[in-house]
């Protein structure tokens, strides 16, 4: 008897761990591009960023002085590299991340979900519940907010296998707080109502 209650206490625990694991799936990247259908304002002006265009930065020939700087080869190919792909790709080695420059050419530079995280979840959230849900909500959907969460930017900004630190020259230092108001780097802030001119819902 003691045997059978502890049998389906098990087979009860390992239903619900099933359950759960469905409704908490971790979110996927999904790729810019069904972010910009509703946010044209960031979109149009994160293509002007200097994150738009990182994954240029890794092709040979490219930022030649810069590269010498850093004792880079300027002549190499770099688009390939594991070394460097981490930070100037969206979501590396992740599911529906970047894997390589013709499977998943849209993932190449560090996109809308390197900052906002894995999109899959959230995404459907902004679109059910429009200007209605709480950023709890999204956050446990996978949402991340880099103004509230320094780990973010930093994980790129002062990873120790980053080339361009303050240790080559000072203007590399990173100071977070400006960098977040630096157009150089960040997409013009969307209004609320700006992001509903757009819509199609
Ligand atoms: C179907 C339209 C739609 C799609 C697709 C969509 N969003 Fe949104 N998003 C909205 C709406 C509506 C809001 C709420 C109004 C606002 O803050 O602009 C919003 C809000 C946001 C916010 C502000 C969140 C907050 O809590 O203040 C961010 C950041 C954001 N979206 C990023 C993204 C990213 C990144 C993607 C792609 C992975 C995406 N959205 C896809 C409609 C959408
Ligand atoms: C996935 C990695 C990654 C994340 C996350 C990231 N960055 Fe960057 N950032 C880069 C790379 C790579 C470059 C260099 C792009 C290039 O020129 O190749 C860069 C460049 C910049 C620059 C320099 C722009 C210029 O040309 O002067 C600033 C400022 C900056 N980022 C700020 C931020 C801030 C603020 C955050 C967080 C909100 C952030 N970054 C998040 C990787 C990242
Ligand atoms: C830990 C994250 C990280 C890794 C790994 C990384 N980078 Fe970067 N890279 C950055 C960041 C952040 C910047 C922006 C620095 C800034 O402008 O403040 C950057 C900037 C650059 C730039 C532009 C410098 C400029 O002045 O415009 C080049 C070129 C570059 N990286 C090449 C590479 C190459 C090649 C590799 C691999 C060998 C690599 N990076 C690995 C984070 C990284
Ligand atoms: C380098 C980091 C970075 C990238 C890349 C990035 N964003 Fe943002 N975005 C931010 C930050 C920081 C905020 C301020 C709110 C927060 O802390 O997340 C923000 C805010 C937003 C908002 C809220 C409204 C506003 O402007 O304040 C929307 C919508 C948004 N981003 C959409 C996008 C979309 C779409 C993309 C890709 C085309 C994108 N973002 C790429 C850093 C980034």
């Amino acid at each position: 008897m003691l045997q059978r209650t502890w049998f389906i206490f098990v087979w009860a625990i390992s239903i619900s761990l099933t359950c759960s694991g469905v409704s908490f799936a971790k979110p996927g990247y999904v790729g810019g591009s069904s972010c910009g259908g509703c946010h044209r304002i960031a979109m149009v002006s994160w293509e002007m960023t200097a994150h738009a265009k990182a994954f240029e930065s890794l092709k040979p020939g490219v930022k030649k002085q810069e590269k010498l700087k850093g004792n880079l080869d300027p002549n190499k190919d770099y688009t390939n590299d594991k070394s460097c792909l981490k930070c100037h790709t969206t979501g590396y080695q992740e599911a529906g991340g970047f894997k390589d420059a013709v499977s998943t050419s849209e993932m190449a530079g560090v996109g809308c979900e390197s900052c906002h995280g894995a999109g899959s979840e959230y995404k459907v959230l902004h679109e059910k519940k429009k200007v209605t849900f709480t950023r709890e909500e999204a956050k446990a959907a996978g949402a991340l907010y880099s103004s509230e969460d320094p780990a973010i930017c930093n994980s790129c900004h002062l990873g120790k296998d980053s080339t361009f630190t303050e240790k080559i020259d000072k203007k590399y230092k990173f100071d977070r707080r400006k960098a977040l108001d630096d157009r150089k780097a960040i997409h013009k802030k969307e209004s609320t109502k700006d992001a509903f001119k757009v819509k199609m819902f």
